[in-house]
C-alpha cells in the first residue's frame, strides 16, 4: 500500500483549521515517491497520478483503494453503491485505470439517461432494417468496451426485460444485436453502480434478484461526504487549484472558510462541495456564498432543502433577480416533494412533472438534491 499523506493536511480537522489553503496545496505527485517503484509497473501512471491520490485522504477511502487494488486484475463484476455525488464514477475510472484493462475502451452507459426503448439498441446494437428507422447496422456500447470496461451507470434503473438479457450476457459474454442472428462474443469487464435501495427494488419485484447476485460479486460502498469529513480539506485544496486554473484565478481561502466547509451536512456529497468551491473561486465577492453556509449550519438543518439557502435573496438585490431566485426555490422544493412522495423513482418523477428524463436528472443536479440516505442492512 501506498501509505503516504497526500498533502501537509491531517486527518484530523483542527489542524487543519489551522492552516491556510492555498492552490498550491496539492501536489498530486507527492503520492509518487520512490517508495513504491514496483507499482508503478503493475497499476500505471494514470492509476497512480490521477486516480489513487483521490482515494488517499481518508481512511474510508483507502479501505475503498485497497479493494480496488486487490480486484483491478480479475474480471469480477462490481457493483458500487453510494449516495449521488459520493463518487462512484471516481471509483468505476479508478478500477479500469488500475486493470490491466487500462489501455482499453472504458465506456460509461447511464441506464437512467438513455430512454428505455433505445436502451437495448444502445448496450447491444442492432442490425439494418430491425426496425423502423434502423437505416444501418449499430455496434452497442458492449462491442465499443471490448477488451475493455464497461460501466452501467444507474443499473437500478434498468427496465426489467432488459435485465434478462444483461444477465444472459453476463453468464457467457456473448449476445445478438436486435434483429441479428449471429452471436457476439465479447471480452468486456462489467461495472454497475446505483444509488438506489436495491433490496427494496428486489422485494418491489423492480429488480431480478439473480441479476443482483451475479452483478455483485463485488460490493463497494461508498460513504458520504459527512462521513469523511477529514477528506474535505484535501478535496477543497483540489478543486480549488482546478477551478483557479480553469477560471486563471488566485483565490485563497481563509482557516474560517475552511472551518465553514467542514462544519456542513453536505447532502449533495463531493459534487455539492465541488460546486461551491466553484462558485467561491468565480464570484468575485464569495460573502454571499458564506453567509448562506452560515446560515445553514446556524439552523443545523440537516435536510437537502437546506441547500436553497445558497440561493436567498439579498436585499441588495434587483426585482428581477429576486423573482428568479423565487422561482427557482419553488422549483425545488416542488421537486423535493414530488421525488420523496415518489421514493425516488425518477423515471414516475419525471412523469408527474411532465419533463423529460434528462431534464428531471438535470434539475436534480442544479437543485443538489440527493436521495436520503438507504438504511444499512444488519
Ligand atoms: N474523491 C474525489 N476526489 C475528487 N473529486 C471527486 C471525488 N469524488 C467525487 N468527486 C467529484 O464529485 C463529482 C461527483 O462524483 P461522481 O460523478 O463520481 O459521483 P456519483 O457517486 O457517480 O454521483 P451520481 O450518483 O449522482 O452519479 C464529480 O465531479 C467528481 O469529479
Ligand atoms: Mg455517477
Amino acid at each position: 500500500m501506498i501509505t503516504s499523506e497526500m498533502s501537509q493536511f491531517g486527518e484530523d480537522g483542527k489542524e487543519v483549521n489551522a492552516a491556510q489553503v492555498h492552490a498550491s496545496d496539492v501536489d498530486a505527485s507527492d503520492d509518487l515517491g520512490e517508495r513504491e517503484p514496483l507499482r508503478r509497473g503493475r497499476f500505471g501512471l494514470q492509476y497512480l497520478t490521477e486516480f489513487a491520490p483521490l482515494l488517499s485522504s481518508s481512511a474510508r477511502m483507502r479501505a475503498i483503494r485497497a479493494v480496488i487494488e486487490d480486484i483491478a486484475d480479475t474480471n469480477a463484476t462490481i457493483l458500487i453503491r453510494g449516495e449521488s455525488g459520493v463518487g462512484k464514477e471516481i471509483v468505476a475510472r479508478a478500477i479500469h485505470a488500475a486493470s490491466g484493462r487500462r489501455d482499453r475502451p472504458f465506456i460509461k452507459v447511464n441506464c437512467a439517461a438513455v430512454p428505455s426503448e433505445l436502451l437495448e439498441s444502445e448496450l447491444f446494437g442492432h442490425e439494418k432494417g430491425a426496425f423502423t428507422g434502423a437505416y444501418r447496422r449499430k455496434l452497442g456500447q458492449f462491442e465499443y468496451a471490448n477488451g475493455g470496461t464497461i460501466f452501467l451507470d444507474e443499473i437500478g434503473e434498468l427496465p426489467l426485460a432488459l435485465q434478462a438479457k444483461l444477465l444472459h450476457v453476463l453468464q457467457d459474454f456473448q449476445f445478438g444485436r436486435i434483429g441479428g442472428r449471429e452471436m457476439i462474443r465479447v471480452d468486456a469487464r462489467v461495472i454497475a453502480s446505483t444509488n438506489r435501495d436495491l433490496e427494496l427494488a428486489l422485494r418491489n419485484r423492480e429488480f431480478r434478484d439473480d441479476l443482483y447476485y451475479r452483478l455483485n460479486v463485488v460490493e463497494i460502498e461508498v460513504p458520504p461526504l459527512r462521513e469523511r469529513r477529514e477528506e474535505i480539506p484535501f478535496l477543497t485544496s483540489l478543486f480549488l487549484t482546478r477551478f483557479n486554473k480553469q477560471y486563471q484565478r488566485d483565490k485563497v481561502l481563509s482557516p474560517e472558510a475552511v472551518a465553514l466547509l467542514l462544519e456542513q451536512r453536505w447532502a449533495g456529497n463531493v459534487r455539492e462541495l465541488e460546486n461551491i468551491i466553484r462558485r467561491l473561486v468565480v464570484l468575485a465577492d464569495g460573502e454571499p456564498v458564506y453567509a448562506a453556509l452560515r446560515a445553514r449550519g446556524r439552523r443545523a438543518t440537516s435536510d437537502p432543502v437546506s441547500a436553497a439557502s445558497l440561493s436567498a435573496p439579498l436585499s441588495s438585490d434587483g426585482l428581477r433577480e429576486i423573482g428568479r431566485r423565487g422561482a427557482q426555490d419553488a422549483e425545488r422544493r416542488a421537486l423535493a416533494e414530488v421525488l420523496e412522495r415518489v421514493r425516488w423513482n425518477r423515471i414516475k418523477a419525471a412523469r408527474l412533472l411532465r419533463v423529460s428524463y434528462k431534464t428531471l436528472l438535470n434539475k436534480i443536479s442544479e437543485c443538489e438534491l440527493s436521495p436520503p440516505p438507504r438504511p444499512r442492512p444488519l
